[in-house]
């Protein structure tokens, strides 16, 4: 169904939060192509049911293979919580099991035991990443030990989307959603930023954190991971090409994106828009 054998890596969110972990991706592998895909007409992902961020997860990474890309990661924490497997262990067969789709939650939890010396770990998500109950499933395999508490945060996402990160109401809300979460536990040291929206509030995150408490954004452990999986991945590896260029593809209007991206990215960027439902 799906010829083509070499292409971009395809990074998926549902906005534009994703950007922050291309960002990273690029950093430690700028030798790649990229296609950036945000369904920004049909975000915010994290209030929705299980089924509708899979439908629209499983449209965008269709669409990105469509486009060329070989292996896609999904940068989005909803849709990795709500999506992943279901594509990894149904679609990819029947569309080409020799693609790859990778989320952002295993690579996360994979340090948290490092990371943690109480190895009480908390995590701020949407509600969707929240109530999927993925970061304490995964941990419950790797880290039985460790003890996690999540919290939802659902005003985070529309704070950074319009720009008011700065703002008294992210004071607001930041210092709410923590109370919270050290209410639940007291003994938490290492806290995830399980949304690729929230590294954009992390100067508000800071003033109200305790002390001692370590504030872990995921961006950079991706792309580490990704390296990784390249490294071990010959096969996966020699189908990447290799141009150092990035398109950006929207499921909103363009020009809005370009305006918004700028908050994400220090670059000017030219962006498609496109229909994927
Ligand atoms: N990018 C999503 C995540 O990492 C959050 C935004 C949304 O709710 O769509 O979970």
């Amino acid at each position: 169904m799906l010829r083509i054998k070499s292409g971009p890596i395809g990074v998926f969110d549902s906005g534009y939060g994703g950007l922050t972990i291309l960002n990273e991706i690029r950093k430690v592998l700028p030798e790649y192509d990229y296609i950036y895909l945000g369904d920004n007409a049909r975000t915010p992902y994290g209030p929705r049911s299980f089924e509708v961020v899979y439908r629209f997860t499983k449209q965008a990474v269709f669409r990105l293979f469509e486009e060329g890309c070989q292996l896609v990661i999904l940068a989005c924490n909803t849709a990795s919580a709500k999506a992943l497997r279901t594509i990894q262990q149904q679609d990819l067969v029947a569309w080409d099991g020799d693609r790859r789709v990778l989320g952002v939650i295993r690579p996360t939890v994979e340090v948290l035991d490092k990371l943690s010396t109480t190895k009480h770990v908390g995590i701020l998500g949407t509600a969707g990443t929240i109530s999927s109950c993925s970061y304490e499933l995964e941990i419950a395999k790797m880290f039985p030990h460790i003890t996690v508490s999540g919290e939802a945060c659902p005003m985070w996402v529309p704070l950074v989307e319009n720009n008011e990160f700065h703002s008294p109401g992210a004071d607001y809300f930041v210092r709410k959603n923590l109370d919270e979460l050290f209410l639940k536990d007291g003994q938490i040291d290492t806290i995830v930023l399980g949304c690729t929206h929230y590294p954009l509030l992390i100067q508000k995150i800071r003033q109200y954190l305790p002390d001692g408490v370590t504030l872990f954004s995921q961006g950079e452990r991706v792309a580490e991971s990704l390296k990784d999986y390249l490294f071990r991945h010959p096969e996966m590896r020699n189908r990447l090409t290799k141009g150092q260029n990035s398109r950006f593809l929207t499921t909103e209007s363009a020009e809005k994106f370009s305006e918004t991206a700028s908050i994400f990215l220090s670059e000017d960027i030219s962006v498609e828009q496109i229909s994927i439902d």
